[in-house]
């Protein structure tokens, strides 16, 4: 395979599962998928029941699987009790894993460090102890704000351990967005570091806290924990700020855990929607571990002697499910990575993978992409100079991989041995969704393949009606399961009318389009609303919007996407100033100042690639932006399209310069 990205790859292999990889894995072959698979269509409530009772330890037993009463807000084993924090750690103390590595923590300078299950559930234990002394209950609300650290999955832990619900915001995300969710959550606590460390860089997290706490609406905050991270200079609140090692100084070993009821929240995690401020998305306690626990046995092919890599920070769904919570209930090792893939050269996910000889390993395509291009650019950091030969299985997340990228990860990290799973899920899903079960599915590269057992999904016309294979429509979840989306935190009505519009007849509208090929495999196409994908990163195009309208020079935005071979989308802002047309110097001055406003407000992962300026946004008689024709001129190219509909065709013709 040549090393560039810029080709389209037309695939049409089919990658089957070695007898090897069958002959040892948890499903394995096709008969054990469709069996596990009918078990579920047939008797959805036995299968459930099953598997909840087979795989989780409950406080109290539940008598009821699925309540469907009050659709869509389904409730699910509801009257039984259990601790997530005591299925992810306790468990493991008398199964014969208490001696075993649960967490390899690999700093951004390189450094290790490593800690047992019986390590990590004292370390828990204290922390909760902790924060009960200091007087938090069930219930609450937590932020957590922390670099990836064992810190950041033992605070998680600790919360759930107690019953407090916590919410994670990523460590790229600015003050204002961590105050919105502050706000939006009424927490009592944050949680965060002096400093995180990137790419040898050192970011001021505490700092972040403190502005965000100087706002309104953040009175209920009693305390800020402060983990020591980089011994960086911080400002000190002596009335509310405490030391994480202060609190866990002379605390017991032991917490016992807080049984809660099965739909109990165990954490708040927001994303972009297609309109107005960030979700915050609400899982609950017994459904979403049982699925985040089954997926990382299933999907990950998960053996005791796994060495599981999941390069995915805690501040986004795939860390929680994917390292804090399913793939630590089910006891496997895993990395907790501190730094960037390009730090200190593009080598480093080679070298970690070769260094602790990992088995498993869980990447987006973003990061494949840019990992192909700086390996074609310099040979010394290409995986061939690697010794790999610890990875049996390699995963993908959080957008479409294209054929090329998974071809190349398939032959030049995974030796042209290991299965290439392509996982489809959401935040709002808690768990994989579309994904191929590695001992027994085919592998289509591009297609994400096949719903799991328990799941059942269509792709439908905008009136909810199937449609039949190779017709793209929107990709739906036709019934209930366990790691659903409960609710928009303190918003039911949006989470009834965003994912159960009227329309769709009750089922859950994902926001993507898809297709299904004639073998039943599924193909994602995109977002069906103006959700960008950057860098494996969901990002709502109208906050950004309504961020760059609020800066004092500008009178309209609009944003689109435009394809990027590295990052997927690259964002693309279109500008009409209160003022004339800048010429080129104002303008680059200008697009200076609007992306450092993005950047401060929103987060650095928003900031425009390209800025555009004009005399006016192409709009509809209506009074509707047509981002449709915005996404060409961002691409560079004429509108060749009938644009009679507009009320103001000539508009596309005046945008001037990408900056
Ligand atoms: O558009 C889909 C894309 O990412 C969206 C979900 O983003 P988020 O909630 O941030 O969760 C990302 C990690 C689970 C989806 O609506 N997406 C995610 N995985 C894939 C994908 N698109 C195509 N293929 C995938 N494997």
């Amino acid at each position: 395979m040549s090393g560039t990205i810029d080709s389209i790859l037309v695939e049409n292999r089919v990658f089957e599962p070695t007898a090897d990889f069958i002959a040892q894995a948890a499903v394995p072959g096709m008969d054990a998928y469709r069996a596990l698979y009918d078990e579920a269509r047939d008797d959805p409530d036995g299968f459930w029941a099953r598997m909840a009772r087979e795989q989780l330890l409950w406080r109290k037993p539940f008598t009821r699987v699925l309540d469907e009463s009050d659709a869509p807000f389904y409730r699910w084993f509801d009257d039984g009790e259990l601790n997530v924090s005591e299925n992810c750690l306790d468990v493991h103390l008398s199964n014969g894993n208490a001696e075993k590595t649960a967490l390899i923590f690999e700093a951004d300078d390189g450094t290790v460090q490593k800690v047992s299950f019986r390590q990590l559930h004292a370390r828990v234990c204290r922390i909760a102890n902790g924060l009960k002394s200091l007087g938090y209950k069930k219930g609450e609300r937590v932020i957590i704000y922390l670099p990836m650290s064992i810190e950041a999955i033992a605070c998680m832990q600790a919360c759930a351990r107690l019953g407090l619900i916590h919410s994670v915001v990523f460590g790229g995300f600015s003050t204002k967005s961590l105050h919105q969710r502050i706000v939006d959550v009424q927490a009592s606590l944050v949680i965060t570091a002096d400093e995180q460390m990137r790419g040898g860089r050192a970011i001021p997290l505490k700092a972040a806290v403190d502005t965000a706490l100087t706002e309104e609406g953040t009175d209920l905050v009693r305390h800020v924990l402060v983990y020591r991270r980089s011994g960086g200079q911080v400002t000190w609140h002596a009335d509310r700020d405490i030391w994480l090692h202060d609190i866990e100084a002379g605390q017991a070993d032991t917490c016992e855990p807080v049984a809660v009821g099965a739909e109990h929240p165990l954490f708040i995690l927001y994303t972009s929607g297609s309109t107005g401020k960030p979700k915050g998305v609400q899982h609950s306690s017994g459904g979403y571990l049982l699925w985040a626990k089954l997926t990382s046995q299933w999907v990950f092919d998960a053996k005791p002697e796994d060495v599981f890599w999941c390069t995915a920070d805690v501040g986004w769904v795939t860390g929680h499910t994917y390292i804090t919570y399913g793939t630590m209930a089910a006891g496997l090792t895993q990395i907790v990575f501190e730094g960037v893939p390009s730090y200190p050269d593009s080598g480093r996910f080679w070298k970690m993978i070769e260094r602790h000889k990992v088995s498993i390993f869980y990447t987006a395509p973003t990061a494949i992409r840019s990992l192909i291009k700086a390996a074609s650019a310099d040979p010394a950091v290409h995986p061939s100079n690697y010794d790999l030969s610890s990875l049996r299985l390699l995963g993908s997340v959080g957008e479409p991989i294209n054929p090329e990228a998974w071809m190349w990860y398939h032959e030049n990290v995974g030796g042209a041995r290991c299965p290439v799973i392509d996982t489809w899920w959401q935040t709002e899903t808690g768990g994989h969704i579309l994904a191929p079960l590695p001992g027994a599915t085919p592998l289509k590269p591009g297609s994400c393949t096949l719903p799991l057992p328990g799941i059942s999904v269509d792709v439908v016309d905008e009136s909810g009606q199937s449609l039949p294979d190779g017709r793209g429509g929107f990709l739906v979840i036709t019934r209930p399961w366990p790691a659903m989306i409960r609710t928009v935190w303190g918003d039911a009505d949006r989470y009834a009318n965003s994912y159960f519009p009227p329309e769709m007849q009750g089922f859950y509208l994902a926001g993507d389009s898809a297709q299904r090929d004639s073998d039943g495999y599924y193909w994602i196409m995109g977002r069906t609303d103006d959700v960008l994908s950057v860098s494996g990163h969901r990002l709502g195009g109208t906050e950004i919007e309504s961020t760059l309208v609020a800066h004092e020079q500008v009178a309209e935005a609009a944003i689109v996407g435009r394809p990027d071979p590295v990052s997927g989308e690259a964002i693309v802002a279109f500008i009409i100033l209160k003022g004339d047309l800048p010429d080129e110097t104002q303008a680059i001055a200008i697009a200076g100042q609007l992306r450092d406003w993005v950047a401060r407000e929103v987060g650095p992962i928003a900031k425009p690639r390209d800025i555009w300026f004009g005399n006016a946004l192409p709009k509809t008689r209506s009074g509707k932006i047509m981002r449709r024709l915005l996404k060409i001129v961002a691409q560079g190219e004429e509108v060749t399209q009938d644009t009679s509909t507009l009320e103001n065709p000539d508009t596309l013709k005046q945008f001037r310069g990408a900056y």
